[in-house]
C-alpha cells in the first residue's frame, strides 16, 4: 500500500498523542479485527454432504477417506491417515516407526508441548536442542551433540509457520541411522526448497484444530511414503485391531498396543473444505506478514519476523521480537517487552505470548514426575545412571526468544492491508513514546487474543 501526504501527516500526529494507556485515543477498535477460521458455502455444502449421507464416522468413511487423498496429494506423498488430532498423529508416528521404553527422541526447546509428550506416551524419553536465533527453528548446529546410542527419532518442528532446516537434520538423521518424524502442525502449505512439509521426513505430521491454517474444528493429518509406517498407523489408530483381510472387516483381535484415534465425517468434511481455499489463505497470510515487516523493519528495537530465501513461510503466527538496546534504552529485555506489549494492547492491537518458556522449562520436566508420580519413563534410564537435565540455561536462545517475543495477532484472513496499517501505527505511536509505555510496565493489563478472534469465543 502507497502511503499519501495526508496519511502521512495523519501517522505523524498519531504518534505523537497521548498513549491509550495513559488516557489517549487507541489507534484500533475491536472490530478492525475479522475472525478466524472463515466460513464459506463449501463448508455448508460438504457438511451437508454428510449430514444428507447419514454418515457421521468411521475409519473409511467418506469423507475421512476422501480427505485423506486429497491430502495427501496436496502434500506430495503416497498416503496419508486422519487422526482425531495433531497429537495423536504425533504419537502414531513414534509408535509407527518402533519408538520404545527408554528410547530418546530429540525435539526443539520452542514449540508446543505435544512435540516432547508424544515421547512421553510411547515411554521414551524427550531430549531438547536449542533454536536457531533467526529462525526460532531446531538449529541443526547442535542437533549431533544430543544423539547417543539410545536416540531413536527427531522431531524438528515447523514453528509458527516456518519449516526447520530440513536438509541437514536429514542428513544428520541417515548418518545416525534415526527416524525424522516433522511437526508441521503450525505449518500447512509451507514449502522447504520447493517441497511441501510433511514430505520430507519418514512421516508428517498435521493438527486441524480451529486456530490452524487448515481448520476441522480438531483433528489430525498423518503423512508417508511407507507402506508399513501406513499399515502400522492403521493399527495404531484403531486399538490395534486387525482386520480380516478377506471381509475386510475388524475381528476385534488386537495384535499390537493400539488407541482409539480416529477422527469424524464432520471434522474431515470442513477440513476438506477448508483445503479448497488453504493457498488462497495463505497467500493473504504471507502478504499480510510482509506488509507489517515492511512497516515494522522501519521501527529501531522492533525485530519482524525471518524468513529464509529458500522457504515459504506460512505464517500461522506472526512473531515480534523486541530489542530495548537498539530502541535506544537501557533496560532489561523482558521488562522492555511486556511493557511494550501493554501499550500496544492498550492502543487495541491484539498481541500477546503464545510459549511463555522453552518446554524444557515446564513443571512436568522440572519435576520429572511421569506416570502416576511414578518418575516413569525417565526413571527407566535414570536407574542405569543415565541423568536428564532439563535446565533451561541449556537453552539460551530459546530462552532468549521467550523473554522478548510477542504474536501479534489478525494476520490471517480476511484480514488485510488496512488492519496491516493500523497495526503498524500502533507500534509508531508505542515506540515514538516508550518513556510513557515503560512506566506503565506494572499496570494490572492481559494482552493477548479474546477467544472470539479463532472462533472459540
Ligand atoms: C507445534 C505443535 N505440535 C503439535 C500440536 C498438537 O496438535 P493438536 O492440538 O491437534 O493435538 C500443536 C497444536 O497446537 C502444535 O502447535
Amino acid at each position: 500500500m502507497i502511503f499519501t501526504k495526508e496519511r502521512s501527516k495523519t501517522m505523524s500526529r498519531a504518534a505523537s498523542d497521548k498513549l491509550a494507556i495513559s488516557g489517549g485515543r487507541p489507534v484500533l477498535q475491536r472490530d478492525d479485527y475479522r475472525n478466524w477460521p472463515i466460513i464459506t458455502q463449501d463448508d455448508r455444502r460438504l457438511i451437508n454432504e454428510v449430514l444428507d449421507s447419514g454418515i457421521i464416522a468411521g475409519g473409511a468413511a467418506p469423507q475421512v477417506a476422501a480427505l485423506e487423498k486429497e491430502w495427501a496429494a496436496y502434500v506430495g506423498t503416497k498416503h496419508c491417515l486422519t487422526t482425531c488430532s495433531g497429537t495423536a498423529a504425533l504419537h502414531m508416528s513414534l509408535a509407527a516407526v518402533g519408538v520404545g521404553p527408554g528410547d530418546e527422541v530429540i525435539t526443539a526447546a520452542f514449540t508446543f508441548l505435544a512435540s516432547a509428550s508424544c515421547a512421553l506416551h510411547q515411554n521414551a524419553i524427550p531430549v531438547f536442542v536449542d533454536i536457531d536465533p533467526r529462525t526460532y527453528t531446531m538449529d541443526p548446529t547442535r542437533l549431533e551433540a544430543a544423539i547417543n546410542e539410545r536416540t531413536k527419532a527427531i522431531i524438528p518442528v515447523h514453528i509458527q509457520g516456518l519449516p526447520a532446516d530440513m536438509d541437514p537434520i536429514m542428513a544428520i538423521a541417515k548418518k545416525h541411522n534415526l527416524f525424522v518424524i516433522e511437526d508441521a502442525c503450525q505449518a500447512h502449505g509451507a514449502l522447504y526448497k520447493g517441497r511441501k512439509v510433511g514430505a520430507i521426513g519418514h512421516i508428517g505430521t498435521f493438527s486441524l484444530n480451529n486456530y490452524k491454517n487448515l481448520p476441522g474444528g480438531e483433528g489430525g493429518l498423518f503423512t508417508t511414503d511407507d507402506k508399513v509406517f501406513l499399515e502400522k498407523g492403521g493399527l495404531i489408530r484403531c486399538f490395534g485391531d486387525e482386520i480380516d483381510e478377506v471381509s475386510h472387516r475388524r475381528i476385534y483381535n488386537a495384535s499390537i498396543l493400539g488407541y482409539m484415534y480416529r477422527n469424524q465425517e464432520l471434522p474431515a468434511a470442513l477440513a476438506r473444505a477448508q483445503l479448497m481455499h488453504l493457498d488462497e489463505n495463505n497467500n493473504i497470510r504471507i502478504a499480510n506478514a510482509n506488509y507489517l515487516s515492511r512497516e515494522l523493519r522501519k521501527i529501531p528495537g522492533v525485530i519482524p519476523p525471518y524468513c529464509p530465501p529458500e522457504c515459504q513461510h506460512v505464517y500461522f503466527m506472526y512473531n515480534v521480537r523486541f530489542d530495548p538496546k537498539a530502541a535506544g534504552l537501557d533496560c532489561e529485555p523482558r521488562r522492555f517487552r511486556i511493557a511494550v506489549e501493554k501499550a500496544l494492547c492498550k492502543e487495541g492491537a491484539l498481541v500477546g505470548q503464545w510459549q511463555t518458556m522453552p518446554v524444557p522449562a515446564q513443571d512436568l520436566f522440572q519435576s520429572k514426575l511421569g506416570y502416576g508420580g511414578s518418575s516413569y519413563p525417565w526413571a527407566v534410564n535414570e536407574a542405569k545412571g543415565i541423568q536428564y537435565d532439563y535446565d533451561v540455561a541449556n537453552f539460551p536462545v530459546a530462552k532468549e526468544l521467550c523473554d522478548t517475543y510477542t504474536i501479534v495477532h489478525g494476520i490471517h484472513a480476511p484480514n488485510g492491508p488496512e488492519l496491516m496499517e493500523k497495526i503498524g501505527a500502533a507500534f509508531r505511536k508505542v515506540f515514538a513514546n516508550l518513556d510513557e509505555a515503560l512506566a506503565h510496565a506494572d499496570d494490572a493489563i492481559y494482552p493477548g487474543a479474546d477467544g472470539k478472534l479463532y472462533g472459540a469465543g
